[in-house]
């Protein structure tokens, strides 16, 4: 579990608002939901036989001795929410985005932490694959948009509840006999829970899981064709993207098309994915709710920061302008004038202690102020000043009456710079 300071938080406050705004743009709006939620919510949602589940989760007893677990994601709390305010009565489409700590018990390493920020969306009410097409679009353009490289979109389907029998059974037919090939845990997931088999982290790689039967030949073909038309959304949308048959995602409510979104960045050590999301349109049903076609992802926002290029600094918003002070009477002015200025909306840096001009100036560069303006006995006799371009080293003489003005492009009620 990490503490985020400056500039590493600007940084993180930059990717969090470009998310809000561009997830704004497709109709999503926020929700918040507590971070600890009933033991139960989560076994149930997420899968009593996945990792998450099994050995992932912080759970503790409460002073009314009841199980209680902090979030290990918030789809199963989305939907808890959705059902408990019957929000699908009130309107046939939801849309809900929210950010977030996340917490699992986890192997820590780059990219992988205890305590960690998700993003995420959840669409309930289209059963249509147009919208996973939508939000896999709506991602890519998020991560090209701010510039993180060597971006890849994984897609397989994982099937329904039509679908799951035969591949159950397609999949214990070929890993049973090969079954002392796999890690212990996997030897009992067998009798429990195949599927899980195949993202399992200690088998990854083996001989036994590159031979396996893939799901996307046990499809019916209702399951088919929609995975088809949401491939032919993305290509319709201009997104390139990649089959990957051995994708499943270690959560056990996905039914029709999952996806991965990965980086090759080198910041992101061996965790890769970006994103994670899928289709899962029978947990509102089987969590109590109205039968409810469902859609999501969520994003790491740690692995975003990383794999952002630009160091932290440059997230780190500028002053506009810093205000240098020579002598006890200038303090006392600027104090009031910086007031003033930043009730217009401009961020102004003011030294409080007596410390002398130079190192003020020096201050100033290492804030990268836009401007610097010393004040002074003269400046406060004649009221006005010299507004220094801390880029280029130009000056040029100003009332102090109309520096909001002067500094906003004679809008007082912008913000330059943003
Ligand atoms: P997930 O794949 O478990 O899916 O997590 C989504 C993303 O969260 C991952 O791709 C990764 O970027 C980030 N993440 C997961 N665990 C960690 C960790 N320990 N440290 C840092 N980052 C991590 C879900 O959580 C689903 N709820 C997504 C979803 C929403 N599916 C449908 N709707």
């Amino acid at each position: 579990m990490n503490d985020i300071l400056p500039p590493d938080s600007a940084k993180l406050g930059v990717f969090e608002r470009h998310c809000r705004q561009l997830f704004e743009r497709y109709g999503y709006e926020e929700i918040r939901t507590p971070v600890l939620e009933h033991t139960a919510l989560f076994a149930r949602g997420i899968g009593e036989v996945t990792d998450i589940v099994e050995k992932e989760m912080y759970t503790f007893l409460d002073r009314k001795q009841r199980s209680l677990t902090m979030r290990p994601e918030m789809t199963a709390s989305c939907v808890r929410a959705y059902i408990e305010h019957a929000v699908g009565k009130r309107e046939p489409v939801t849309r809900w985005y929210y950010s977030g700590p996340m917490f699992r018990y986890e192997r820590m390493q780059t990219g992988r932490y205890r305590q960690f920020y998700q993003i995420g969306v959840e669409c309930f009410g289209v059963a249509e694959p147009t919208v996973e097409a939508e939000q896999i679009a709506m991602l890519v353009q998020l991560y090209d948009g701010l510039g993180v490289p060597a971006l890849s979109t994984l897609v397989n389907s994982v099937g329904g509840a039509e679908d799951r029998p035969r591949y159950r059974e397609a999949l214990l037919a070929y890993l049973e006999p090969r079954a002392s090939g796999l890690c212990a845990d996997c030897q009992r997931r067998l009798a429990t829970n195949p599927l899980r088999v195949l993202d399992c982290k200690v088998d990854a790689g083996s001989e036994v899981l590159a031979g396996a039967p893939r799901v996307l030949d046990s499809l019916t073909d209702t399951s088919r064709a929609r995975f088809d038309a949401a491939c032919q959304a993305l290509t319709d949308l201009g997104v390139g993207f990649r089959i990957e048959p051995r994708l499943v995602r270690g959560l056990d409510y996905y039914t029709g098309m999952v996806f991965e979104i990965q980086s090759a960045s080198p910041a992101l050590g061996s965790q890769a994915a970006l994103v994670g999301g899928g289709r899962y349109d029978e947990l509102v049903e089987s969590m109590g709710g109205p039968p409810t076609p469902a859609v999501g992802f969520a994003l790491g926002v740690e692995r975003g920061i990383l794999a952002l290029p630009g160091p932290a600094e440059s997230f780190q918003p500028r002053p506009h302008l810093f205000l240098v002070c020579h002598g006890d009477a200038a303090r006392r002015r600027a104090l009031v004038l910086a007031h003033s200025l930043r009730i217009s909306g401009l961020r102004i840096e003011l030294e409080h202690r007596a410390v002398g001009v130079k190192a003020q100036f020096k201050r100033a560069d290492k804030l990268r102020a836009l401007a610097a303006l010393v004040l002074g006995d003269d400046e406060l006799a004649s009221g006005r000043g010299k507004l220094r371009d801390m880029t280029s080293g130009q000056e040029r003489e100003v009332a102090l009456a109309d520096l909001a003005a002067e500094l906003t492009g004679g809008d007082s009620g912008g913000q330059p710079g943003e």
